[in-house]
C-alpha cells in the first residue's frame, strides 16, 4: 500500500535502522495543506497525543502554533531517544500504539495520528480484504486510542485511505466521525472522531455499503 519497495514498514527494526540517520521526513503532506482544518479544532490547554510521530514536524509547528501540552510517541526506541535528547519542551515516550500501555486511561484531549495506521497495514495484499493480522492491528490500535481519550475527547487521524475503507473499523468505537478531503492531485482524507457521541451511521451509510470484513 506504501509503495512496491522491499521495505518492510510494518517492522519495528525498519523504522529503527531508518531513524538512526534520517533526520526528517514527512508523509502524506506538510502541516500547511492541513493547518486550516486542524488547528481550529485544538485549544490551547490541550493535552494532545501525537501516535507514530516519527521524524514529521508536526508536533513541532504545533507547538509553535501555540499548543504546548505535545506528548509524542512512537515504538521507535531509536527516534524517542534521539528526538527527545534534542527537544526537552515536548514529552516523548517509546510504546506501542496497538496497546499504548505505558498511558492512563482518560489522559488526553486528543489523539493524532499521520500515515502511522497505514505503516501497519503496509504488507496486505489488498485494500479490500485485509489479513487477520493486520485487521487485528487496526483494531487494536483504534480501542487504545479510544481508551486513552478523555469522555469528549477527539481523535485526528490524517490518512492516505479514502473512507470506504476506513469508516468500517472506525465504527466499531463510540464516537461519530466526520471525513473531509484535502490535496491538490492526490487527494488525503482528515478524519476527526469525537468520542461520546453516537457513530453516525445514516451519514456514513454510504461509505459503509462497500467493504465490511
Ligand atoms: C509512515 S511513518 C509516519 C510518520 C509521521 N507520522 C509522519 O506523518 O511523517 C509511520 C510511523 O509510525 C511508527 N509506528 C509504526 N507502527 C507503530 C506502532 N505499532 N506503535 C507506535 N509507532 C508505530 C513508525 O515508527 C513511524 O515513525
Amino acid at each position: 500500500m506504501f509503495d512496491n519497495s522491499d521495505n518492510d514498514y510494518t517492522s519495528v527494526d525498519y523504522w529503527d535502522s531508518r531513524f538512526k540517520d534520517e533526520e526528517s521526513y514527512e508523509w502524506i503532506s506538510n502541516f500547511e495543506k492541513f493547518s486550516d482544518l486542524i488547528v481550529k479544532e485544538l485549544k490551547p490547554s490541550d493535552r494532545i497525543l501525537h501516535v507514530g510521530c516519527g521524524n514529521s514536524q508536526l508536533s513541532f509547528q504545533l507547538y509553535s502554533a501555540g499548543f504546548k501540552d505535545i506528548t509524542n510517541l512512537d515504538y521507535s526506541n531509536v527516534l524517542i531517544k534521539k528526538l527527545s535528547e534534542k527537544n526537552p519542551e515536548m514529552k516523548w515516550i517509546c510504546d506501542d500504539m496497538r496497546s499504548l500501555e505505558k498511558l492512563e486511561t482518560e489522559t488526553f484531549d486528543v489523539v493524532i495520528e499521520k500515515a502511522a495506521i497505514e505503516s501497519l497495514l503496509a504488507n496486505e495484499k489488498s485494500i479490500w480484504t485485509f489479513s487477520d493480522t493486520a485487521k487485528h492491528d487496526l483494531r487494536s490500535t483504534l480501542e487504545s486510542i479510544y481508551r486513552v481519550l478523555k469522555p469528549r475527547g477527539i481523535f485526528i487521524s490524517i490518512s492516505f485511505t479514502p473512507p470506504y475503507f476506513r469508516v468500517n473499523y472506525l465504527i466499531e468505537q463510540k464516537w461519530s466521525i466526520e471525513v473531509k478531503e484535502f490535496g491538490e492531485g492526490f487527494h488525503f482524507y482528515f478524519y476527526k472522531m469525537s468520542k461520546g457521541n453516537n457513530p453516525n451511521l445514516e451519514e456514513l451509510e454510504n461509505y459503509l455499503k462497500v467493504n465490511r470484513n
